[in-house]
């Protein structure tokens, strides 16, 4: 009380001299150097694992291609949004980005075609180019409806990426956009699933509104909204990012044990990239960074086990058929999925950096 009674009272006694603007105008800048300091962090963690993974390239899975389409588009539409408030050494480090996530991308799509070909029929939609461009607009994250937490049902990803396979045509590629009853009870009603079988309820969401089947989810949203949303599609994002925000602070409340920071990345990455900045907390982008190996990539932790059925490649699409994508290891003690959902998270804090920035 003693400390905070004359910092609230200061407003009130003293009109605003140029004393004090001065230093309103200093903590300003400061705020500003610190915030053009952890982009530069953060845009050098970006580029130190989008270069690795772009070296071992036939060691990544489709997964792990994921998170540099997402590098390559959210930096595209961050330099269109943002490019002429930013300060140019900021934006010519996001083109670098860019071109080096793209380049490595497209690399990825021909490995993997090659490598998994049944697998990259089936979701290589995931991984085209262009894909992961699209720009959410920023809104705030509502308070999350406490629930009942389902029983923590098995995830079955063949299923997940069935649906997503749904939005478009039997050709697999013109938006057919179709949204089957199956898919929207199994993927979208639920609202006490938990863990990955949550953020992918949000990847499947994610997957339609960038396979250009915003209007067919919006009409179905409204015809069977999930219980306790609006009836709105933004209202099911909502509830799905609030609900996930809830899990992410709990992990944090744990102190993010080693199996959970793999899930913990693909939260903030995937709701970050869905438009909510909350989730790139200031205070846990140094938990981020610190994962970080000195190669660049995300890996294994010391003294972590990881379930070897992620690993096996006799399952569909070499990833375990439930709760969680598919793992792959790289060199050097390395993990795909990991390295992506990092290269994910990171995008999301570069947004938030760069939207601080040009604010
Ligand atoms: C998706 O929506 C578009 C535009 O409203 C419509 O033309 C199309 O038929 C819809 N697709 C399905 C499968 O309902």
């Amino acid at each position: 009380m003693k400390l905070q009674l004359p910092l609230l009272l200061l407003p009130l006694l003293l009109p605003l001299s140029a004393a004090t603007a001065a230093a309103t105008a200093a903590a300003a800048a400061d705020s500003k150097v610190a915030t053009a300091d952890a982009l530069q962090a953060t845009l050098d963690a970006l580029t130190a694992a989008v270069d690795f993974v772009s070296d071992n390239i036939d060691s990544v899975n489709l997964d792990g291609a994921i998170g540099l389409r997402m590098a390559e588009g959210q930096t595209k539409a961050l330099l269109a949004h943002y490019w002429s408030r930013l300060p140019q050494g900021a934006a010519a480090r996001l083109a670098e980005l860019h071109s080096r996530a793209g380049r490595a991308a497209n690399r990825a799509v021909q490995s993997v075609r090659r490598r998994t070909p049944v697998y990259y029929a089936n979701a290589g939609n995931m991984i085209r180019e262009h894909f992961w461009d699209t720009f959410y607009p920023a809104r705030p994250l509502p308070r999350a409806a406490v629930r009942a937490a389902d029983k923590d049902k098995d995830f079955d990803e063949k299923f997940s990426d069935d649906c997503i396979k749904e939005f478009y045509g039997p050709d697999g590629k013109s938006p057919g956009c179709s949204v089957s009853e199956r898919c929207w009870r199994g993927l979208v009603l639920p609202t006490g699933l938990t863990g990955y079988s949550l953020t992918h309820q949000l990847f499947y969401l994610m997957n339609g509104v960038q396979a250009g089947c915003l209007s067919n989810l919006t009409a179905q949203a409204r015809a069977h909204p999930p219980a306790g949303t609006d009836g709105s599609l933004a209202g099911v994002f909502d509830n799905f990012c609030a609900r996930i925000f809830v899990e992410a602070s709990k992990l944090e409340t744990a102190g993010f044990p080693k199996p959970d920071r793999d899930l913990f990345m693909e939260q903030v990455g995937l709701c970050g990239l869905a438009g909510y900045p909350e989730f790139a907390r200031w205070r846990w982008l140094p938990v981020l960074l610190s994962w970080q190996r000195a190669n660049g990539c995300f890996g294994e932790f010391p003294g972590e086990l990881i379930n070897p059925s992620n690993f096996d490649p006799g399952l569909y699409g070499n990833y375990k058929r439930r709760r969680k994508r598919a793992e792959m290891r790289m060199p050097e003690g390395c993990l795909s999925h990991r390295t992506s959902v990092a290269i994910a998270g990171l995008t999301a804090y570069c947004r938030r950096l760069v939207e601080t920035l040009a604010d």
